[in-house]
C-alpha cells in the first residue's frame, strides 16, 4: 500500500465511480467490512444499504456492538439463527459445516438484496482471502467471499490488495473504535468452527460465553494474534460433591502475522488458572478446561 491516506482517497473515489444507485454490504463487525463499509458510507451515503446477518453464530454482544458503532449509516438487521440451526441440525463433517453456512449466508443476503432491488454489491474481501480461496485450502467462508452469479450488475472489492495490518491501518485513520482497528481476526463460520462436530444451541451457549471470558480475560492485557475458546466434547469431572458429565473446553491464544503460521503464547501459569476458574464457576455445565499448545501447522488455528 502506498499511504493510507492516499488509499482512503482512492478507495472513495472507486465506489463513487462505479455505484451508479444504491450498493449493499454485509456488515460483520470485522475490520475489513467495517472499513469498506464506512469507505463506502463516505462515498454513497445512504444509498448503501448495510446488512447484518445474526447467523446464531456470533459472539457475546455482537448485534449492539454494531448498532452502536453503525447505527448511523443505518443498517438493517437480519436474524437468520434459526435458519442457520435448523440447517447445521445434525451435521458433524466440518467441511459440510462450512458449506451449509456458506450457502444459507448467500440465500439470506440474496433475499436481502431482492427485497432491497440493489445491484451493486461492496465486500471486505483482502488479499489473503482471495488467496486462501483461489488455493483450496478451505472452503473458506466469508462475508468478503459472495459468489459473482448472484446477479449484482458490480461487485467493488476496495480492499482486495491489502494485507490485515494494512487494513488495520486504514481503519484507524478512518476514526473507527480502537476495538474494531484492533479487532482479532473471526471466522466466516463463526463460533460453528469452534464446536466440535454438530452445532447445538447448548454448546453454543457454552462457547459463547467461555469466548467472552477468554477475550476479557487476554486481549487487552497480552494483544495475541487470536485468542478464543472451543468447545469439544464431554467429560466426567466433580463439582460440589457430585460426579458430572460436563463439557471440555479449549482455550487457544497464538500469535501470528497472517494466518498462515501460528505459535501458541506461553501465558503465565497465574493468568491459566484464572481462566479455568472463571469458566468452570461461571459456566454450570463445563467440566475440564485444557490449554492448547500446538502450532500451526500442524494444529490449524481454529478447531474446524
Ligand atoms: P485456520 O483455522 O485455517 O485459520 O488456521 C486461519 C485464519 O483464518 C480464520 N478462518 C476463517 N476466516 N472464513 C474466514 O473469514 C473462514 O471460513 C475461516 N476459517 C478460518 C481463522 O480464524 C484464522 O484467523
Amino acid at each position: 500500500m502506498v499511504n493510507v491516506e492516499q488509499f482512503i482517497k482512492q478507495g472513495i473515489g472507486e465506489i463513487r465511480q462505479n455505484v451508479k444507485d444504491k450498493a449493499i454490504i454485509a456488515l460483520s463487525g470485522g475490520v475489513d467490512s467495517s472499513v469498506c463499509a464506512v469507505l463506502a458510507h463516505r462515498a454513497i451515503g445512504d444509498r448503501l444499504i448495510p446488512i447484518f446477518v445474526d447467523t446464531g453464530l456470533m459472539r457475546k454482544g455482537e448485534v449492539e456492538r454494531i448498532k452502536k458503532t453503525f447505527g448511523y449509516m443505518n443498517p438493517r438487521f437480519i436474524d437468520a439463527s434459526e435458519r442457520f440451526l435448523n440447517a447445521l441440525r445434525g451435521v458433524k463433517d466440518p467441511e459440510k459445516k462450512r458449506k451449509i453456512i456458506g450457502e444459507t449466508f448467500i440465500r439470506v443476503f440474496e433475499d436481502a438484496a431482492k427485497k432491497e432491488n440493489v445491484r451493486y454489491l461492496i465486500q471486505g474481501t483482502i488479499y489473503p482471502d482471495r488467496i486462501e480461496s483461489e488455493g483450496g485450502i478451505k472452503s473458506h467462508h466469508n462475508v468478503g467471499g459472495l459468489p459473482t452469479k448472484m446477479g449484482f450488475d458490480a461487485i467493488i472489492e476496495p480492499l482486495r490488495d491489502l494485507y490485515k495490518d494494512e487494513v488495520r491501518e486504514v481503519a484507524k485513520a478512518l476514526n473507527l473504535p480502537k476495538g474494531i482497528c484492533e479487532r482479532m481476526p473471526f471466522p466466516g463460520p463463526g463460533l460453528a468452527v469452534r464446536v466440535i462436530g454438530e452445532v447445538t444451541e447448548e454448546k453454543l451457549r457454552v462457547v459463547r460465553e467461555a469466548n467472552a471470558i477468554v477475550e476479557e480475560e487476554i486481549v487487552e492485557e497480552f494483544h495475541p494474534w487470536q485468542t478464543f475458546a472451543a468447545v469439544l466434547e464431554k467429560g466426567t469431572g466433580v463439582k460440589g460433591d457430585r460426579r458430572i458429565h460436563g463439557w471440555i473446553i479449549a482455550v487457544r491464544a497464538v500469535e501470528s502475522r497472517d494466518g498462515m503460521t501460528a505459535t501458541p503464547m506461553m501465558l503465565p501459569q497465574d493468568k491459566l488458572k484464572r481462566i479455568a476458574s472463571r469458566i468452570a464457576n461461571e459456566i454450570p455445565d463445563v467440566a475440564r478446561i485444557v490449554y492448547d499448545i500446538t502450532p500451526k501447522p500442524p494444529a490449524t488455528i481454529e478447531f474446524e
